[in-house]
C-alpha cells in the first residue's frame, strides 16, 4: 500500500475545501459518537481531557491517529472518532438563525447550479450553514457574497464558516446590512441569487437587476403564504422564466435482516424552494399557456397578478 501518512497527502491547502487526510492534528475539530448514537464534537488540544457519563479520555489519545476508529474512555464508554463532515457540522454547530439542512442545502447546489468560479449571492447569511454549501461549490476561484441584515448573526456566521473551513475562505465576503438597499452596491453582476428570509418578494427588483442573463434566482421559503408570494412576484415582474416550485422529502430506511421497513422518523417538512431563470435585458418569456383555474386569480385574491390572465382566472369561482 502506498503511503498515506505524511502531510503531503492532505488536501491542498488551496482548495478550500474544509478537509484534511492524514492523521488527526491539534487544531482540528472531531466528532465522537457514543454506543447509544450520541454526538459530542470538540477541538484538539493537547494536554486537554474530554469528558462525559463515562469518564474522560485524553486528546492525546486521538492526536495523531487515522480518523476511523473506537477510543475507549476512562470508565469503559466505547466512541467512534470521525472527522466531521460539513453535512454534521452544519447540524451541530452553533445557531443564531434557523439554518438550512443538509437535504435542501444539496438541492440548492444541485438546481441552482452552483458551479466552481460563480460568483453567487446569498441573504441573509444567518448562521452560515448555507454560505458553507455554496463556498465549497464555487471554490477559490468563485465568489460569495452574503448579505445579513442583524449584526449578532453576521457574528455567529462569521465564527462557524471560519471554523469550518480553518481560516478566512478567500471567496468570501459578508457583507452587514439589507439586501435591497446594498445589493445595488455590489460591484459586479452575478450569476445565482439564493434568498432565505422573511419577505424574499421584497428583493425580487434588486435581484432582477443584479443578474446576469441566463442566471438562476433560489428562493427558500417555510410557509405556503411565502411561497404564493415570491412565485406570483417572480411572474408579475416579467424578467424571469416561469417560477419552478418544489420541495423534498427524505425518508430514511430500517434495514435489519427481515426487518426491512421505512424508518418511524421522517423529517415532514423544511421548506419550499423556487427557482426562476433571468433573462436577457428587455426579454420577456413567452406568455404561458395555462389551463384556466376559474377564480384562482378572483376577487378574494390579493397578491401580484401576472400580466394576461385568461378572464375566467379574474372572475369569482363557480363554487364560492
Ligand atoms: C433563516 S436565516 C438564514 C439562515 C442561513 N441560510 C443558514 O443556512 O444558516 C434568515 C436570515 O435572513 C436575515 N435577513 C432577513 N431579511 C434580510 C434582508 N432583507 N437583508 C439581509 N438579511 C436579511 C435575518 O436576519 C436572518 O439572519
Amino acid at each position: 500500500m502506498p503511503d498515506q501518512s505524511s502531510a503531503s497527502h492532505d488536501v491542498p491547502s488551496e482548495a478550500w475545501a474544509g478537509v484534511h487526510r492524514g492523521p488527526l492534528r491539534e487544531g482540528e475539530w472531531v466528532r465522537l459518537t457514543d454506543q447509544k448514537g450520541r454526538r459530542h464534537n470538540f477541538e484538539l488540544v493537547a494536554g486537554k481531557r474530554f469528558f462525559s457519563n463515562k469518564g474522560h479520555l485524553e486528546h492525546d489519545e486521538l492526536i495523531g491517529r487515522e480518523e476511523g476508529f473506537t477510543v475507549t474512555s476512562s470508565a469503559g464508554g466505547e466512541y467512534l472518532v470521525f472527522r466531521p463532515l460539513l453535512s454534521e457540522f452544519v447540524v451541530s454547530m452553533p445557531r443564531g438563525a434557523a439554518v438550512i439542512y443538509p437535504k435542501d442545502a444539496a438541492q440548492i447546489v444541485a438546481m441552482a447550479d452552483i458551479f466552481p468560479g460563480a460568483r453567487v449571492v446569498e441573504a441573509g447569511a444567518g448562521s452560515g450553514a448555507l454560505t458553507c454549501s455554496l463556498l465549497r461549490a464555487v471554490g477559490p476561484h468563485g465568489t460569495v457574497t452574503s448579505y445579513e441584515r442583524r449584526p449578532e448573526f453576521a457574528e455567529v456566521a462569521q465564527r462557524n464558516v471560519t471554523q469550518f473551513f480553518g481560516g478566512d475562505h478567500p471567496s468570501w465576503d459578508l457583507r452587514l446590512g439589507d439586501l435591497t438597499e446594498e445589493l445595488p452596491q455590489l460591484e459586479h453582476r452575478v450569476d445565482r441569487v439564493i434568498l432565505d428570509m422573511l419577505a424574499p418578494w421584497e428583493c425580487v427588483d434588486v435581484v432582477a437587476d443584479a443578474l446576469l442573463p441566463g442566471g438562476i434566482v433560489c428562493v427558500y421559503v417555510a410557509t405556503t403564504t411565502q411561497l404564493s408570494r415570491v412565485v406570483e412576484t417572480l411572474r408579475a415582474h416579467g424578467g424571469f422564466t416561469e417560477p419552478q416550485p418544489w420541495e423534498s422529502l427524505v425518508r430514511d430506511w430500517h434495514v435489519e435482516g427481515l426487518a426491512v421497513r421505512p424508518g418511524h422518523k421522517m423529517i415532514g417538512h423544511t421548506a419550499f424552494l423556487v427557482t426562476a431563470r433571468r433573462m436577457a435585458p428587455g426579454e420577456r418569456p413567452p406568455m404561458k399557456k395555462r389551463r384556466p383555474a376559474p377564480g384562482a386569480y378572483g376577487p378574494d385574491y390579493s397578491g401580484p397578478r401576472p400580466e394576461g390572465l385568461p378572464p375566467q382566472m379574474l372572475e369569482e369561482p363557480l363554487d364560492s
